[in-house]
């Protein structure tokens, strides 16, 4: 039998991390976990208890009731993945609007909020076979993985993407907007105090820009075989 590893995939929002993830889980048979879904479900719950809003955020009545937010990823096999669910209701759609996107980054820096998530993660991958995609997954929750890979691609090509994405589903944004929410992520997760986003020294670096860029998944699948056979 293979033996099975983890691959942890970090890199900017929207550099196509979760693609090439879901891909690479569905080729190796390996479960998918998509990290960012975690942040943003904390965040819709601080949102719907009213604890952000544009100039504040309540810390501390989140921190308080961590431990009633549980979280789980729920098999479903018409998409072919996990999808989120906060409290027992299936909020796959709902972590993906812009609201959220908006105030993620600020309930990512919370270090209790991401104690939480981390072992919640560490706990997940114990067994192994495990693709998981985030921005601290070869730093902090698995900075032993076999295989790391870190995506990169420009933030205005990140923003169009995006753009396209929520404009298909339907939201009234600019590509401006995006841009700029793009650029502001960018700017907490990479300066923030706790796991800021940090290319790992020994991760593979990908850069995404060109999404034609034929031969990416093969290129992956060759580092793949490579770790494997270490
Ligand atoms: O991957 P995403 O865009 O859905 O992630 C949402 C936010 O969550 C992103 O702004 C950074 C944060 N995040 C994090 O801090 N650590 C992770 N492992 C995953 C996401």
């Amino acid at each position: 039998m293979t033996k099975k590893i983890t691959i942890a995939i970090d890199g900017f929002s929207s550099t196509g991390k979760s693609t090439v993830a879901k891909q690479l889980a569905k080729e190796l048979g390996y479960v998918y976990v998509d990290t960012g879904a975690m942040y943003r479900a904390v965040t819709l719950y601080a949102l719907r208890k009213n604890y952000i809003s544009e100039n504040n955020l309540d810390r501390d009545a989140l921190v308080k009731e961590l431990s009633l937010i549980k979280l789980k990823f729920i098999f479903n096999p018409e998409v072919g993945f996990g999808e989120m669910y906060l409290n027992g209701e299936n909020v796959e759609k709902e972590i993906r609007q812009m609201e959220v996107s908006e105030y993620v980054s600020k309930i990512a820096a919370i270090p209790e909020v991401r104690e939480m998530l981390v072992a919640q993660q560490q706990q997940m991958g114990k067994e192994k076979g495990i693709v998981m995609d985030g921005r601290d997954i070869g730093t902090v929750v698995f900075p032993d993985a076999e295989l790391k890979i870190f995506m990169t691609a420009s933030a205005e090509e990140r923003a169009q993407r995006r753009f396209k994405e929520l404009s298909e589903r339907g939201e009234e944004v600019t590509y401006k907007e995006v841009l700029r929410n793009v650029q502001e992520r960018d700017h907490l997760d990479t300066t923030r105090e706790d796991s800021p986003l940090v290319k790992a020294s020994d991760a593979k670096e990908i850069d995404n820009s060109h999404l034609a860029l034929t031969g990416q998944f093969e290129k992956i699948l060759e580092l793949y075989n490579a770790a494997i056979s270490n």
